[in-house]
């Protein structure tokens, strides 16, 4: 299989200067898998991320949260791909229910940023998920697939991408998803990419699980053999991160 370990950070909208401070010399000072076993990726605010970058320990990556949909200009507010590459930011998440929810970020438009962000260098958390509604109404796999078939339909090198699988009303919840649950629809997910995609699209490209993961829930988590990591809110905040990160060892 030889699927690298992801574990990646989503700091969302959180954080003053001190608060990135603390995170970050707790980050640096801490025992964490080796970058051969493990990839290490936190995502900042904007406004922290050049900071954060220059004062981790150089085997943690930085991601920014978002990116614009093309080349910059005239988009009030918005960052660029372009602007990300130049400052040596080498990922970008994109696609998170919170901006399909909150700002409308539609599935076409979802896959365009993806295309874009990658024509510019950038690497790519790409996220799906379904809500609570549409798991109880039986259409999880429906929802999953035309969320990654909007991104397949724009993106001809899935190098560079990594797909993570975050239940909408797992988000923020404290309720994680089952190791069956989540390990349910990763493999659904790897099928649908070697049927959609190729065989080895399938087998290489990691496959991760956000919602709620916390220390206590990652090891049952990552045991799961198509949970390639997690991509975790609010516990990336707090000293178990670590032990989210060791979780691959
Ligand atoms: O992007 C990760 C995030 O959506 C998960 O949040 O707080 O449930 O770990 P949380």
């Amino acid at each position: 299989m030889g699927r690298k370990f992801f574990v990646g950070g989503n700091w969302k909208c959180n954080g003053t200067e001190d608060q990135v401070k603390k995170i970050v010399d707790t980050l640096n000072g801490a025992e964490i898998a080796s970058p051969d076993v493990v990839d290490v990726v936190v995502s900042p605010p904007f406004v922290f991320l050049t900071s954060a970058k220059s004062s981790l320990r150089p085997e943690i990556q930085v991601a920014a949260q978002n990116c614009w949909v093309k080349k910059g200009g005239a988009f009030t507010g918005e960052v660029s791909a372009e602007m990300l590459a130049s400052l040596n930011i080498p990922w970008v998440i994109l696609g998170h229910s919170e901006r399909r929810a909150l700002l409308n970020e539609s599935n076409e438009f979802v896959g365009e940023k993806v295309a874009y962000a990658l024509s510019q260098g950038l690497k790519v958390i790409a996220c799906v998920g379904e809500t609570l509604e549409q798991r109880e109404a039986g259409h999880t796999m429906t929802v999953v697939a035309e969320q990654t078939k909007a991104i397949e339909d724009k993106v001809s090198n899935w190098t560079d991408v990594v797909l993570a699988y975050e239940p909408v009303w797992a988000i923020g919840t404290g309720k994680v998803a089952t190791p069956a649950q989540a390990q349910e629809v990763h493999k659904e997910l790897r099928e649908w990419l070697a049927k959609n995609v190729s065989a080895e699209v399938a087998e290489t490209t990691r496959i991760i699980y956000g919602g709620s993961v916390t220390g206590a829930s990652c090891n049952e988590l990552a045991a799961q053999p198509d949970v390639d990591g997690f991509l975790v809110g609010g516990a990336s905040l707090k000293p178990e991160f670590v032990n989210i990160i060791n979780a691959a060892t």
